[in-house]
């Protein structure tokens, strides 16, 4: 089996820990040997065994090679290093697909794992593996949440009817997408427009949910929303730099923004979107509807904002259009 043919397994398997794993990385591992998978395993929740540890887990690996998503840990967190595991269990090879950015890491992994007279690679479907790990990698090397925008459009790019409503734009299988996305996210943060047009509940209730329901942050500049006795909602009045400075500090790796425009163009305004999903409904809602930003100024053709394309998907009568920044 070639190396990218084991990092594909391993990538696969690092995509099912993407809901329980934050704050810690969602990380696959593969355990091939002459030719034949042995073994997978994925990161558990934050506190259980990460991925080597899983994949090792009954089986053989003596000469084997074991093809991991992240760099393996060398240090004691709150599990023993994997690298520890790896010599002990005799792989003769790992290939990992990035390094890992964690400052505690950062290739003494690798190191360690060469010390001990194992052959490492790196580097194998490093772009998809960034791309997979983003949120991850964004909080570890600034300190702040990967920032998702997501909002449900009209075909002609109205957020809301004119007299407000905008539930619901999208279809059902769009908005149980949508779910997934909040899922995958530490917090859910929302205008105090939006909270008081539409008393959001900004939790998870289809599909796979986090250990923890997502922080609801709710930014209100001039007192509109009353106090909500619930440890796991903040209102706050912050500026969006020192809010995603806060949220880094509480590890929230992904922050999910629902809106509403005002809101949205303060974000794009400011260059702190990294992720935009536009679900587009099949529905026209002409001029006087609320356009997806207000308040966002963009003086002619050439200053407009370009995100670049990522992927195209259909949920019955919706399409999502995911695009990078
Ligand atoms: N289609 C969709 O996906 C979608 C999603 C959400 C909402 N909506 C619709 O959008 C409408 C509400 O949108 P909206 O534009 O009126 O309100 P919004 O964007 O939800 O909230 C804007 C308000 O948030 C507060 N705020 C605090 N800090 C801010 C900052 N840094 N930047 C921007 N705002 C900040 C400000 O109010 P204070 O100064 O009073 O604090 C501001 O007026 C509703 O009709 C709702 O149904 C549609």
């Amino acid at each position: 089996m070639n190396d990218c043919l084991g990092m594909r397994l391993a990538y696969d398997e690092a995509q099912k820990a993407r809901v329980q794993a934050p704050p810690n990385p969602w990380v696959g591992c593969a355990i091939i040997k002459e030719g034949k998978l042995l073994s997978k395993g994925h990161s558990a929740q934050a506190g259980g065994p990460h991925a080597e540890i899983n994949a090792l887990k009954n089986i053989d690996a003596e000469g084997a090679t074991a093809f991991v998503t992240l760099e393996p840990c060398s240090h004691h967190g709150k599990t023993p290093p994997c690298t520890d595991a790896l010599i002990r269990a005799k792989v003769s090879r790992v290939v990992v697909g990035i390094e890992d950015p964690d400052p505690r890491v950062s290739g003494s992994g690798m190191r360690a794992l060469k010390e001990a007279g194992i052959d490492v690679a790196v580097g194998v479907l490093e772009n998809e593996i960034i791309q997979q790990l983003g949120p991850y990698i964004k909080q570890r090397k600034t300190g702040r949440p990967y920032v998702v925008l997501k909002s449900a459009l009209s075909i002609d790019g109205r957020a809301a009817a004119s007299d407000g409503t905008s539930q619901w734009i999208s279809s059902e299988g769009a908005r149980i997408h949508a779910h997934r996305i909040r899922a995958e996210s530490g917090a859910i943060l929302v205008g105090s427009g939006t909270f008081v047009a539409d008393n959001p509940k900004l939790n998870v209730r289809h599909g796979e949910c986090p250990p923890k329901q997502p922080l609801r942050v709710i930014l209100d500049r001039s007192g509109r929303i009353p106090d909500i006795p619930d440890d796991n909602t903040v209102i706050t009045n912050l500026g969006l730099s020192d809010l995603l400075d806060d949220l880094g500090k509480r590890e929230i790796l992904q922050l999910l923004v629902e809106g509403g425009p005002t809101l949205h163009a303060s974000f794009l305004a400011e260059n702190l979107v990294d992720r935009l999903l536009i679900y587009q409904g099949s529905l026209l809602l002409g001029d006087s509807g609320t356009p997806f930003t207000k308040g966002l100024s963009i003086p002619t053709l050439s200053s407009g904002l370009k995100p670049k394309l990522d992927s195209v998907q259909h949920f019955d009568q919706t399409i999502l259009i995911d695009y990078r920044m």
